[in-house]
């Protein structure tokens, strides 16, 4: 495991300052809404899409990047027409009402798990070839030479007050950063952790009619 490098410890530093003091506001906690106005709940299955249609692209989806032979990164797709892989989200904490409120804390999965990976959840790892944070899934092992983050995932709303954000907290550690986006022209955009613009996004339930539970793929 190589040490996470010195410019995103400043970064990370850098944004315990700045950006605490708004990430837990508890006064506008509310509900999160999908597209239809339903409340989303643990266990529903929805796709990750941009909050304005067109040109901000499509779902998210998996894709391989750099010289990973296993499809481990989230790519947020180019092409508006594609919902990529829809994710369930699970409330982290042991004692709750169910109920997805902005801010509660989430694990986050994809769907769908490609064999070559032990498990959907999504993760954070360092790559240190671009030089960002990126939402991955599995564990240490299937980032290699990577430097990757466990923590919690929670729902913000976004400035524009139409759709939401997501926000990664590294465990153990009071800083949370805002999910945005990166393209390193790999067939979809990166999903990168960034005190910048924030990735607006809605969450698109999947119709009844998809077959349940986590296929697997690859
Ligand atoms: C994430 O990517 C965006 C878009 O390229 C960029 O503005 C931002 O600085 C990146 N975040 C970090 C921490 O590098």
């Amino acid at each position: 495991m190589k040490p996470i490098p010195l410019s995103l410890c400043f970064l990370f530093f850098a944004f315990i300052s700045t950006k605490l003091p708004t990430a837990f506001s508890p006064n506008d906690v509310e509900q999160v809404l999908d597209v239809n106005g339903d409340s989303i709940f643990p266990g529903g299955r929805y796709y990750i899409r941009p909050a304005i249609r067109g040109p901000p692209g499509g779902g998210v989806r998996l894709g391989k990047t750099g010289d990973s032979d296993c499809p481990v990164t989230a790519l947020q797709e180019y092409s508006e027409v594609k919902n990529g892989i829809p994710v369930r989200f699970r409330i982290a904490a042991e004692v709750s009402t169910g109920i997805i409120f902005t801010g509660t804390e989430l694990d986050i999965e994809f769907t769908v798990k490609p064999h070559c990976v032990e498990s959907p959840k999504w993760i954070v790892f360092v790559d240190n070839e671009i030089g960002k944070a990126c939402v991955g899934i599995g564990g240490a092992k299937d980032h290699p030479g990577k430097q990757t983050f466990s923590g919690t995932f929670n729902i913000q709303k976004n400035s524009a007050g139409f759709g939401y954000k997501l926000v990664f907290c590294i465990k153990g550690s009071p800083t949370c950063l805002d999910i945005g986006r990166y393209d390193n022209g790999e067939g979809g955009k990166r999903l990168n952790l960034t005190e910048h613009e924030a990735f607006d996004l809605v969450f698109v339930p999947v119709g009844v009619a998809d077959s349940a539970g986590i296929r697997s793929v690859v």
